[in-house]
């Protein structure tokens, strides 16, 4: 079944708190947060504290997308505030096999994205160690972007490498999901969706939950 998780950067950063009871209610399947830390991204949202005070808010799972330079530093910080799977950017860690070790020991999801500009095949040594590929279908930073179309070739070609493996790995799409590009990124072989700006900017945000469903 295809999963839809809105991103919060869309939300009213003054009621996150609310955001969250609203796409749970609204049939949201997971949370997904947005971390950016100016560096790696030019841009710069919220960190542990702030994803810890959102934990008591929601039983969503929260899917956290960490767009920051050395993400092991703060790493243990984010599994202690509630995240139930992190994902990391190969282009800040290139060697993140002690990282998604970490994850596995803690009993999260372990997950790794590549940006528009990254091919699939530097997945590949790592891919029997994660739970979940992040395609990067923007160029990560900010939301309510178009959808660059042929980074969905890299979505077919992951999930073959998946099946020819007989790996069940999640792999999702994240920037430029509307209802206009949904259906285009589950037929590439994507099961969950990030969806921003369609989710939090939709007048009824159920009825665009279950159309990007399909
Ligand atoms: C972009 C973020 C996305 C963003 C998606 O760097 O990773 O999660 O919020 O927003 P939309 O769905 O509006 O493109
Ligand atoms: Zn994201």
């Amino acid at each position: 079944m295809v999963k839809i998780a809105p991103s919060i950067l869309s939300a009213d950063f003054s009621r996150l708190g609310e955001a969250l009871q609203s796409i749970e209610a609204a049939g949201a399947d997971i949370v997904h947060l947005d971390v950016m830390d100016g560096h790696f991204v030019p841009n710069l949202t919220f960190g542990p504290p702030v994803i810890r005070a959102l934990r008591a808010c929601t039983n969503l799972p929260f899917d956290v997308h960490l767009m920051m330079d050395d993400p092991a530093s703060l790493l243990d910080a984010f599994l202690d505030a509630g995240a139930n799977s992190i994902t990391l950017h190969i282009e800040a860690c290139p060697q993140p096999q002690a990282l998604l070790a970490r994850l596995r020991q803690a009993g999260v999801g372990a997950a790794l994205s590549i940006k528009p500009s990254t091919p699939a095949e530097v997945l590949y040594p790592f891919l029997d160690q994660l739970s979940m590929v992040l395609v990067m279908t923007v160029e990560p930073g900010f939301g309510g972007q178009a959808l660059i179309a042929d980074t969905l070739e890299k979505v077919s070609a992951i999930r073959g490498e998946c099946e020819r493996r007989g790996l069940k790995t999640d792999i999702e799409v994240d920037g430029g999901i509307n209802t206009e590009t949904a259906a285009a990124a589950i037929r590439h072989g994507a099961n969950i969706l990030v969806a921003g700006s369609a989710v939090f900017g939709a007048k009824d945000m159920a009825a665009a939950i279950a159309k990007l469903r399909g």
